[in-house]
């Protein structure tokens, strides 16, 4: 039975991608922060699922990690969803450095705690859910651009890792638009996809083991063509109201 870790499986893609990979029969490791939220997403399925509060942030993130992956008989593949962004063009403080510390400094103590385990066991699929927010800096949204920007190119470079020392560690990079969930409420976004769809389409890249996936085909389109435009004119686009 293949076994699945998913990290930020409490609410929104997360929550989705865990009841994908429980409704295949798989064993899966449910994590975050709210374990009211993880028990009543564990009654689905007790046998195989099994849950581990974790905050990604905190020094003992890594072992907590570790300690599902025993609870679950190992680990297949491991998705990273656990992130937040806040639109913040007052540049608080407080909002920013917390973006930094979970979408950065967590982010990389699980990756790395799961790349160093299937590098070890010589193979394992590794998905996480950046965004399209990466792929160029958002005035309205500094820290979280910037921060999902590192976790794309944190890939890119585990992505050559793996291969330069001839691990088999597949990496997917799932680079979703404006989903329906908690991250955006009360915002005014265009093009928002329901959850259940971005989730479906972010499992179907995930099984086709995908190295990069922008969700969905709107987005991919929007994506080439601001890739297209020159710094000097993007810096001038409000891409936000005040
Ligand atoms: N919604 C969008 O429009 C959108 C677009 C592109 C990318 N994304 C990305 O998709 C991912 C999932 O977000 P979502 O939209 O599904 O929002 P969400 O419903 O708010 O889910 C965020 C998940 O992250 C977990 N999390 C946050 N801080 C954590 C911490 N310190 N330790 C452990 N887990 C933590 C939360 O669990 P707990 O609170 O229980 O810890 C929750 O399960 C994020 O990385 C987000 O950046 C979202």
């Amino acid at each position: 039975m293949k076994k699945v870790i998913i990290m930020g499986a409490t609410s929104g893609l997360g929550k989705e991608i865990a009841k994908f990979y429980i409704s295949k029969g798989c064993v899966v490791g449910i994590a975050g922060r709210r374990t009211e939220l993880l028990k009543s997403l564990q009654s689905l399925c007790p046998d195989r699922v099994h849950i581990q509060p974790v905050d990604v942030t905190s020094a003992d993130a890594p072992a907590a990690l570790e300690k599902l992956v025993r609870a679950c008989g190992g680990m297949d593949l491991y998705v990273h969803s656990s992130g937040i962004g806040f639109n913040n063009p007052q540049l608080t403080l407080d909002a920013e450095t917390q973006t930094v510390t979970t979408n950065a400094v967590g982010f990389t103590q699980m990756i790395d705690t799961a790349f160093n385990y299937f590098a070890r066991q010589g193979h394992g699929h590794i998905a996480a859910i950046t965004s399209i927010a990466g792929t160029q800096g958002l005035g309205a949204a500094p820290a979280y651009s910037a921060t999902k920007k590192y976790q794309s190119t944190y890939l890119t470079a585990l992505a050559q890792l793996a291969r330069v020392r001839r691990r088999s560690v597949r990496i997917t990079d799932i680079r979703p638009g404006f989903v329906r969930t908690a991250l955006i409420e009360g915002g005014r976004y265009p093009l928002q996809m329901n959850v259940e769809y971005a989730a479906r389409r972010a499992c179907r890249a995930i099984e086709r083991r995908r190295r990069i996936a922008v969700v969905d085909w709107r987005y991919a389109i929007l994506v080439a063509c601001w890739r297209l435009i020159p710094r000097c004119l993007w810096e001038r686009i409000p891409v936000y109201g005040k």
